[in-house]
C-alpha cells in the first residue's frame, strides 16, 4: 500500500484524495485548516501554515511517505517540492525553477515564443516604462494588463473589463512594476476559453478530458472574478463550442511546452499542467500555465479516472507515463460551487449550513467549512461543491442543480451552469467568430 502526503485542504484536494484512496493508497494530510473530507480518509491530518516549509518537512519526515502531493499554486511556486526533494521525498509537483511556468507569465510567454511554439498572442515583457506607451498603441482599445507573478488570481486586469482605456492600462502597469518588477502587456483576445490539464512526467504529457471553468460570480457571466464558480466537461471528452482539431492545437502546445521546458532549464517538469486556452476566430491560443490542478476543474475530471491514480502519480515520478494507459469514462459532468452570500467581496462568515441526503449520481466536495458541534459553518470562501454524473451535459446539470437547491442557509451558486441555454450561447459565440455551422 503507498503512503501519500497531501498538502492543502480545499476541495481540490479532497477530490485529488478521494482518489488516491480509491486507488489503494494510504493518505496523510498537511493543510491550513481542516477539510471535513479529506480527515474522513486520512489516517493523520496535521495543521499548519503552508508557508511553513520547515513545518511541512518535519511532518513529511515523520510520515515518511512514498511520495507527496502539493495541490495548491503558493507552495509549488515557493518551492516546495524542492525542500520534500532535499529529504528524499518526490512529489508530484514540479520545482520551483519548473513551476515559473504559473509564478512567472513572462517567463511562459518568452519560453514559447523562443522554441516557436504557437499560442502567443501579440505581447510585450517590460521591465520599466520604457516603450509602454508605444505599446498600448500598437495594441489599440483591446489589451491586457498582467503583472508578473503569483497574485492569488488578481493580478490580471482586462480594457473593457477592469480598464478604461491606455491611461488606465498604464497606471495599473506602473502598479505591477512596483509590485512584482516585471509586468507583462498583451492583446486582448476573444473567443471561447476553456482548460486542458495533463499529467506531465518531464518528457511525456498524458491530457485529462477538456473542462469549461466559470470565473464570474454572478449569472449570465456577470459580476466580480472568482476562483472559478463551476465547471462541466462533456461525455466525448470534447466541449460543445470545440473542434477536435481546437483540442489536438492546445495538446500539441502543451506538448511542445514541456519539451521546451526541459530544454531551457534543464529540469523535468513532473507534475500537472493546466493550460488555460480560448478558441478564437483565427485558432487556439494560450491565455496562461498553472503548475497544478484546477479547482473546480479536478473535480470533473478525477472522479472520471478509471486507471489507478497512485500509479499514474509513481509514473509521473519515475518518468514512465508512456508506459501506463490513462483512460477516463465517457461521462458528462457539471460541478457547481455554493458559496456563502455576499461572495467574494464581502462574504458571509460563521454561519450554519444544512446539506440534506446526496443523490446518487451526485458527488460533494468540501472546501471552506468547518465542521462542528453545531454543525456545517461557512468560512468566507467557496464553501462545498458538487458534482453531477451523466450521460448527458443536461442531465448532470439537473442532478448537480437539485443537489445545491436543496441545502439550506445563507449561500448561493450558479444556477446556469452547464445549463442547454449558456452552452447554446457559448456555440453560437463561436458560431458566429468561425462563421462555421455551429457543432453539435
Ligand atoms: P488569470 O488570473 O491569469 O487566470 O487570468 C484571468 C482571466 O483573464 C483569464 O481567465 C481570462 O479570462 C483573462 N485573460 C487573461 N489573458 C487574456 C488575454 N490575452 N485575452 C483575453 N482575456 C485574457
Ligand atoms: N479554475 C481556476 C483555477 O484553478 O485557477
Amino acid at each position: 500500500m503507498k503512503k501519500v502526503l497531501l498538502i492543502g485542504n480545499g476541495a481540490r484536494e479532497h477530490v485529488i484524495g478521494e482518489t488516491l484512496k480509491r486507488s489503494g493508497a494510504q493518505l496523510f494530510c498537511y493543510g491550513k485548516a481542516k477539510n471535513p473530507g479529506i480527515l474522513e480518509l486520512a489516517e493523520d491530518y496535521h495543521t499548519g501554515s503552508l508557508e511553513n516549509s520547515d513545518e511541512i518537512r518535519e511532518y513529511a519526515l515523520k510520515v515518511k511517505p512514498d511520495f507527496a502531493f502539493i495541490g495548491p499554486d503558493d507552495p509549488i511556486g515557493g518551492g516546495l517540492a524542492d525542500v520534500l526533494l532535499e529529504v528524499g521525498i518526490h512529489s508530484v509537483a514540479p520545482l520551483k525553477t519548473v513551476a515559473r511556468l504559473e509564478s512567472s507569465k513572462g517567463f511562459t510567454r518568452e519560453l514559447v515564443h523562443k522554441y516557436k511554439i504557437q499560442g502567443n498572442p501579440n505581447y510585450k515583457v517590460f521591465l520599466n516604462e520604457e516603450g509602454m506607451k508605444e505599446f498600448f498603441a500598437e495594441l489599440g482599445e483591446h489589451f491586457v494588463v498582467k503583472a508578473d507573478g503569483l497574485m492569488g488570481g488578481k493580478g490580471v486586469k482586462v480594457s473593457g473589463d477592469h480598464l478604461a482605456g491606455h491611461k488606465e492600462g498604464l497606471a495599473y502597469a506602473r502598479e505591477c512594476l512596483h509590485a512584482a518588477g516585471r509586468v507583462v502587456i498583451e492583446e486582448k483576445l476573444v473567443g471561447q476559453e476553456f482548460s486542458l490539464m495533463s499529467f506531465v512526467d518531464g518528457k511525456h504529457t498524458v491530457e485529462m478530458p477538456v473542462v469549461q471553468d466559470h470565473k464570474r460570480a454572478f449569472e449570465g457571466d456577470k459580476g466580480p472574478n472568482t476562483g472559478g464558480m463551476g465547471s462541466y466537461s462533456d461525455a466525448n471528452h470534447l466541449l460543445p463550442f470545440l473542434k477536435p482539431s481546437d483540442l489536438d492545437e492546445a495538446r500539441t502546445i502543451t506538448h511542445r511546452v514541456a519539451q521546451a521546458l526541459l530544454k531551457e532549464t534543464g529540469c523535468e517538469f513532473k507534475g500537472i499542467m493546466y493550460g488555460g486556452f480560448i478558441a478564437t476566430a483565427s485558432g487556439v491560443r494560450l491565455i496562461e500555465y498553472n503548475a497544478r490542478f484546477g479547482d473546480p476543474e479536478a473535480m470533473n475530471v478525477l472522479p472520471l479516472l478509471n486507471s489507478n491514480f497512485a500509479e499514474v502519480c509513481e509514473a509521473i515520478i519515475h518518468g514512465d507515463l508512456d508506459r501506463l494507459k490513462v483512460e477516463f469514462a465517457q461521462k458528462a459532468t457539471v460541478c457547481k460551487y455554493l458559496v456563502p452570500d455576499g461572495y467574494p467581496d464581502k462574504a458571509v462568515k460563521g454561519q450554519k449550513i444544512e446539506i440534506g441526503k446526496v443523490p446518487p449520481g451526485v458527488k460533494m466536495y468540501y472546501s471552506s467549512v468547518d465542521q462542528t458541534d453545531e454543525g456545517l459553518i461557512l468560512s468566507s470562501s467557496r464553501a462545498v461543491a458538487f458534482v453531477g454524473i451523466a450521460d448527458s451535459i443536461v442531465e448532470a446539470e439537473q442532478l448537480a442543480e437539485s443537489t445545491c437547491g436543496s441545502v439550506k442557509g445563507p449561500v448561493f451558486h450558479r444556477k446556469d451552469i452547464g445549463t442547454a441555454e449558456l452552452i447554446a450561447k457559448r456555440v453560437a459565440m463561436m458560431h458566429e467568430l468561425r462563421r462555421l455551422r455551429p457543432l453539435k
